[in-house]
């Protein structure tokens, strides 16, 4: 069949994005009817002035707000578990998640147990949720996981310190009320690592086996704003508007990465996160070059376009030159954002590096990747990356 005329399916939630939308939820809570709404964050996000103000716009509207900020970073089943608890015990109708990938993550997988009983990990894989949850209203406070208008949910199995990845439809938010005002309270290091992690997602859909034509058009913006918008907001303290583009282009890496999926680079950011406990875009940051190189010659002429949108010359340029130039633009932002170019542990054992590789070949994300790793492959891969302090 005519590649243009195979059936593709583009889902998203209802978004509104620019200044003080986060205000707004008071409406939702009315057009959801809810009167026991639960809102789903961390530790630091609840202290902070403008989490109170959402609160404040709430508070009057409902019989009582439920908070549970037992949320950790890569966060753990059993944090679910514990929250589905509390959903139930006081009868919420509406989930907030108020924070990073973290929180909205941990919402979703709420979400799931809440209305499908079980445990959270018996949901891992794509499409193996039977019902809908009850409303899901996210307010990103990062600009890069986009788990606000995608349909992944990534939890830590704490017995194995396994990433799982749950993807269904089912768990696409209703809302994303997406304000450059929570991303102030963003640090430079981790504008960095989240706006990393957007131009990966980006990036994989883009290659990925499963993109389309409407998936397409949002990669390469996203791609487009990040060259132009990241490394300045990283260097001074950003204005409104650069964070407003921040999250532009995390939302439009967002549209693309949840309908055509990613690829090694997260199978991989997934295995080396849970097991080390490190952060999602560090570790997309440092994978991302050695992937491309891995992939290139698999989909030269889809690397082309992104070099493209990455404004350089390789129009005409044979296909060499355009991965050198590829491969030197993302090295010189890695750079310019000071993400180190290796991960260090104390002892690097072959052990580490098995489970690292069988992590990654059961992870969703690698099969859509648009050239297949073998287990000596991907070895190699994880022992060029990690050293020992
Ligand atoms: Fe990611």
């Amino acid at each position: 069949m005519n590649q243009m005329l195979e059936l593709r399916k583009f889902v998203v939630p209802e978004i509104i994005i620019g200044d003080g939308s986060s205000l707004l939820i008071n409406r939702y809570i009315g057009h959801f009817a809810s009167k026991r709404p639960m809102i789903v964050t961390d530790k630091n996000i609840r202290g902070l002035p403008w989490f109170n103000d959402i609160t404040a716009v709430i508070d009057d509207l409902v019989e009582t707000v439920i908070i549970f900020d037992d949320v950790t970073e890569n966060p753990k089943d059993y944090e679910a578990m514990l929250g589905a608890e509390l959903f139930l015990t006081h009868n919420c109708d509406l989930i907030i998640a108020v924070g990073g990938g973290s929180p909205i993550d941990c919402a979703k997988c709420i979400s799931i147990v809440s209305t499908n009983g079980g445990h959270i990990l018996d949901y891992e894989g794509v499409d193996e949720i039977a019902l809908p949850g009850p409303p899901l209203i996210c307010i990103p406070s990062t600009a890069g996981s986009a788990a606000d208008v995608s349909q992944f949910a990534i939890i830590t199995d704490s017995k194995t310190h396994a990433k799982k990845a749950i993807i269904s439809k089912k768990i696409v938010p209703d809302l994303a009320l997406i304000d450059p005002e929570p991303l102030k309270t963003m640090d430079k290091h981790l504008r960095a690592f989240t706006g990393m992690d957007a131009l990966t997602h980006a990036i994989e859909a883009y290659v990925s086996n499963a993109q389309s034509p409407i998936t397409d058009v949002h990669a390469l913006e996203a791609v487009r704003i990040i060259n132009s918008v990241l490394e300045p907001a990283f260097k001074q303290s950003p204005k409104l508007a650069d964070l407003y583009q921040l999250a532009l282009a995390s939302t439009h890496a967002g549209f693309a990465f949840s309908n055509a999926s990613l690829g090694a680079v997260h199978a991989m950011a997934h295995s080396l996160g849970a097991l080390l406990n490190l952060p999602h875009g560090q570790c997309n940051s440092i994978l991302l070059n050695y992937i491309i190189e891995e992939n290139f010659y698999a989909a030269p002429h889809r690397y082309r376009q992104i070099a493209i949108a990455f404004q350089l010359p390789v129009e005409t340029a044979p296909d060499d030159q355009v991965l050198q130039q590829l491969l030197s633009r993302i090295d010189t932002m890695r750079q310019n954002l000071e993400v180190p170019d290796r991960i260090i542990v104390e002892t690097k054992t072959p052990t580490l590096i098995k489970q690292l590789v069988s992590t990654t070949l059961h992870d969703p994300c690698i099969i859509t990747n648009p050239k297949v790793f073998t287990e000596s492959e991907l070895e190699v891969l994880f022992e060029k990356i990690i050293s020992e302090s």
